[in-house]
Order: structure tokens, then sequence, then C-alpha cells
């Protein structure tokens, strides 16, 4: 029988428009949601963490927002209600969601966007923003043929390690940036076949002189002066997909690259392409792409690696408080893999 429902839940909201996540943010008691007629009710168990927090709280995805709104992109947990006209899902069903608002202990999820899943698990989370990033962009754009040359940006982060994997899975020769000996270690474990840690090597001088043919495909996350090398590194006939610039995400002044004004010339020269990908124009594709991973990971083509908070120094990400510290621990360059905050720890889902 389904347990009776608190009266009030906690839930983060964003008060201040700017790029300073803590200072965005604030925290409210809220009474129980109801679903309507279309809705489930679900129980957060675990939600992910993504780069574009802070660009959300800075008001970059829709210009016209105004506070307070909620926030957090996506997430796993148990349906506790069902509405009215719903009928493929039922109390205590796991579930996927991307909907706005999973900063939360409860959220609301129209059924038409939920996908069941076996159990409330962290290691669904990844699958979600990241793994589909990485799963549609490559197949719209990097058209990834056996024995092509493929760089990812933040290879060990929350996308970047479905990057690497789905480039391998295709047969690809696969070259990852990172910054730590352990991202290193980890990218080796995922298949990577040349981890480069920047702290420690020159990229552009590697791609120069182990890549003198040029790189086929990026996958390219961090923008400015790596964007920079990267278009610089293409191949005949490369395409380079800008999947964010993460370096300039902090600021509000963005960043200014040079190579724009060489661009025309040097994708002319050779027959290069760019093209940007983001991932909320896909909808139409994320429950293939979410059972395409799901079922390459049930069959073990494919490994999503979560991090609870491993090398945070304040210890894991439990509450919906603690994912202010969880998006620090983004920017902090520490994590490796795909970021998650457990909800309601009270019950038996665990990590
Ligand atoms: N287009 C889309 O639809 C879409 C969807 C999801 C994510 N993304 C983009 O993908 C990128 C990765 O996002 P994610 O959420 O998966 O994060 P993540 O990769 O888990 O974490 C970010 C990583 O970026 C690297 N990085 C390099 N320069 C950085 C800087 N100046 N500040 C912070 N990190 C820096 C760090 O790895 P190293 O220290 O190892 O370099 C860091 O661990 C972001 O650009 C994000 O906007 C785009």
């Amino acid at each position: 029988m389904a347990s009776a429902l608190p009266r009030t839940f906690r839930k983060m909201i964003v008060t201040k428009l700017t790029q300073n996540f803590k200072e965005a943010t604030s925290f409210q008691t809220v009474p129980m949601l109801k679903p309507g007629p279309k809705d489930l009710l679900v129980k957060n168990r675990f939600v992910g963490i993504n780069a574009s927090d802070i660009n959300f709280t800075a008001g970059r995805y829709d210009p016209t927002a105004k506070p307070p709104f909620d926030i957090g992109f996506e997430g796993v947990g148990e349906v506790v209600g069902v509405g009215t006209d719903v009928d493929k899902f039922e109390h205590g069903q796991g579930v996927a969601y991307m909907t706005n608002g999973a900063f939360a202990e409860y959220v609301l999820v129209p059924a038409s966007i939920a996908t069941p899943i076996p159990a409330a698990k962290a290691e669904y989370v990844p699958f979600l923003v990241s793994g589909r990033t990485a799963d549609i962009s490559l197949e719209e754009f990097g058209k990834l043929k056996s024995g092509e040359t493929v760089l990812v940006t933040a290879a060990a982060g929350g996308t970047g390690q479905f990057a690497v994997q789905l480039a391998k899975a295709a047969g690809c020769h696969v070259i990852g940036t990172c910054s730590t000996q352990s991202k290193v270690d980890f990218l080796k474990s995922i298949g990577c076949d040349r981890p480069i840690n920047y702290t420690t090597e020159n990229l552009a001088e590697i791609l120069m002189q182990e890549y003198p043919g040029g790189i086929d495909v990026v996958y390219e996350s961090i923008g400015g002066s790596t964007f920079e090398t990267c278009i610089k590194s293409l191949g005949f006939k490369g395409r380079l997909i800008v999947i964010g610039y993460i370096s300039g995400y902090e600021s509000d002044k963005g960043f200014v690259t040079s190579v724009i004004n060489t661009l025309p010339q040097r994708l002319l020269s050779k027959s290069a392409s760019v093209s940007g990908f983001l991932l909320f124009h896909y909808t139409h594709r994320y429950a293939e792409s979410f059972k395409r991973l799901v079922s390459m990971s049930e069959t073990g083509k494919l490994k999503a690696f979560v991090d609870n908070g491993k090398n945070n120094p304040s210890g894991q990400f439990v509450g919906v408080e603690s994912v202010v510290d969880a998006v620090k621990y983004l920017y902090s360059k520490k994590s490796e893999g795909k970021i998650v905050v457990e909800l309601n720890p009270d019950d038996s889902s665990k990590l």
C-alpha cells in the first residue's frame, strides 16, 4: 500500500538572475503537490547536475524569464501519485524524466514524458541529458565512420564519458582531454586511446605532432582557446560539433575567439564544418536515444559513471540543499562522470 505523503516538501527556486548559482537560488518549504489528470507525482531519488544549471539561473535559456522560477533539468524517482487520465503508470513505479523543476523533493511530471525504469537508481540519470546529448549529436552531426579519429573535450565529464564510449563503439580512434592524472586513468579504463592531460601536455602540439592528418570529428564543449585549437586541428571534411563553451559560463562577458576571422577560409580549404547542437531541439528523439543507451548498458557495451561527490572535500551530495555544493563541484573540475545528488535518502534506493 502507498505510504502517506508529507504535507510539505523542500524545493530550490531561482530568486535572482545571475550565473553565480549560490546567489541565484534559495529554498522553500511548499505544500505537497496534487497531480493534474495527465500528470505523475514523483518522489525524487536522484537528480542530475549540469554545467548549464548556471546558464539557467542567469536567464540565458529564456531571456524573458523572471524570478522566482523552478530549476533542475532531470531526475529519477518513484511514482507516488497518478493523474486520473493516466493508465500506464502505477504507484511505486520507477521513472526517469527531463522536466524543469527537478531540484525538489517532489515534482510533477507529465506522464507523456516520463520513462519507466526498473528501479529509481542513480545509474539511469546520466542517460537523460548527458547520454542523449552525446548520442544524438554524434549521430546527427558526427556521422562517425569506423577508423576515424574523434577528439572529445571534457572527456571524463558527464557527457564526455558517453562521447568517448560511443565513438569507441563506432570503431573510432578516440582522443580525450582532461585536467588530472586520475581522469587520464579513468579515460583509459573506458577505452580512450589517447587521453591528454592538458595541464601537463600541450594540446595543440600533441594534435599537430601525433595527428598530422587532422581530426575527423571534434565533440567540443570548452570554447575559447580550446575551441580555436580544435578548429585548427580539423582534417579534410572534418566535423566539429559545438556542444558548449563552459570556459565562458561563469563570466557575464563571454569570450572572444580570434579564430572567427579565419574561419571561412579554414572551413572552405578542408571542406570542413562546424555545427551547433542543443539537446532541447531534439525532444522527438529522446525516447529512442534513452532506449538505445540503456540497452547498450545492459549488454555491457556502455557504462554510465556517476559521481555523488567522491572528490568533494565536504562529502557526498545528499538532500536538495546540497545541489549548491554539487554545482560548485562541477566547476571545481574535480568530478568524474555524471554528478548526481541523492534526495529523500530515508528509503531503500541506494547509489
Ligand atoms: N548542447 C547541449 O545540449 C548540452 C547538453 C549537456 C551538456 N552540454 C555541455 O557539455 C559540457 C559539459 O557539461 P557537463 O554538465 O557534462 O559537465 P562535466 O563535463 O561533467 O564537467 C565540466 C568539465 O569541463 C571541464 N572544464 C574545462 N574548462 C572548464 C572551466 N573553465 N570551468 C569548468 N569546467 C571546465 C572540466 O573537465 P577537465 O578539468 O577534465 O577539463 C570539468 O570537469 C558543457 O559545456 C555543457 O554546457 C551541452
